[in-house]
C-alpha cells in the first residue's frame, strides 16, 4: 500500500501516449454478453461505508499508481465484513479480491481496456457493485453502452479486458463501487449464462 502526497500522475502520464493508441481505434455496439446489470444486492452496508470514506477522506490510499484519482482502498476485508460478504452472495467462491473505488469529484479515469491475464488461469470474472445511488454527473462507459441512473445495490458485470471503458464522476459526490474480481462459483456461472436479473440478499 502507498500513501500519496500532493505530487499524483494523471492517468495520462501514467499509462503514457502508447496506450490510448493501442487497440483503442474502433468502437463497437456491446451485446448483452459484453456489458449488463446482473442483479441487486439487498442489504444495509452504510455504517462500514461510512467508516471507509472517513478514512479515504483522510489521505488517498491506493496500490495503484493509475488509480491515484481514487481514494482507492486497499484490501479491507477485515474491517469490512459486510463489504466483503458481498462477494459471496453473488457467487464468488474463491481467488476473490474485493476493493473499494471511491471516484472523487472532478476525477476521470481515462479510456483502458484490462489486462487479459487479470481474467485467466484460473478464469475470473469482474463485477462493480453500487454501494450508493447514482448521482447526476457519475457515469461509467463501455464501449457504447453508458451506465448510469443506478441504484445502490446493482451489480454491473462486463467484460472488461474486451472492451475500451471509462469512468467520470462530474458530480458533487465521491462515487462509491465494489469492485470484485474472483472465480465464479457454479450459481454465479448459471445467472451469467441465462442474463435474467437477480436479487442477492445479503
Ligand atoms: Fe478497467
Amino acid at each position: 500500500m502507498r500513501v500519496l502526497g500532493k505530487m499524483i500522475p494523471s492517468n495520462y502520464e501514467y499509462f503514457g501516449p502508447e496506450q490510448h493508441n493501442a487497440d483503442m481505434k474502433n468502437i463497437v455496439a456491446n451485446t448483452a454478453e459484453s456489458v449488463r446489470i446482473i442483479g441487486q444486492v439487498k442489504g444495509h452496508w452504510d455504517g462500514e461505508l461510512d467508516a471507509v470514506v472517513a478514512m479515504a477522506n483522510k489521505e488517498v490510499i491506493t496500490e495503484r499508481e493509475d488509480h491515484s484519482d481514487y481514494l482507492y482502498t486497499a484490501d479491507i476485508s477485515n474491517s469490512t465484513p459486510t463489504l466483503h460478504r458481498i462477494a459471496k452472495v453473488i457467487g464468488f467462491t474463491s481467488n476473490t479480491q474485493t476493493r473499494i473505488q471511491m471516484q472523487r469529484p472532478g476525477c476521470n479515469h481515462c479510456r483502458h481496456r484490462d489486462p487479459a491475464e487479470r481474467y485467466a488461469n484460473p478464469y475470473r470474472v469482474q463485477v462493480l457493485v453500487a454501494l450508493a445511488p447514482w448521482e447526476y454527473g457519475q457515469c461509467l462507459f463501455f464501449n457504447d453502452t453508458i451506465v448510469d441512473k443506478w441504484q445502490a445495490g446493482d451489480v454491473i458485470y462486463s467484460e472488461f479486458h474486451n472492451i475500451d471503458h471509462f469512468t467520470t464522476n462530474a458530480s458533487w459526490h465521491t462515487r462509491p463501487l465494489l469492485h470484485i474480481i474472483g472465480e465464479p462459483g457454479e450459481s454465479l456461472k448459471q445467472l451469467l449464462a441465462i442474463k435474467e436479473k437477480h436479487i442477492f440478499q445479503l
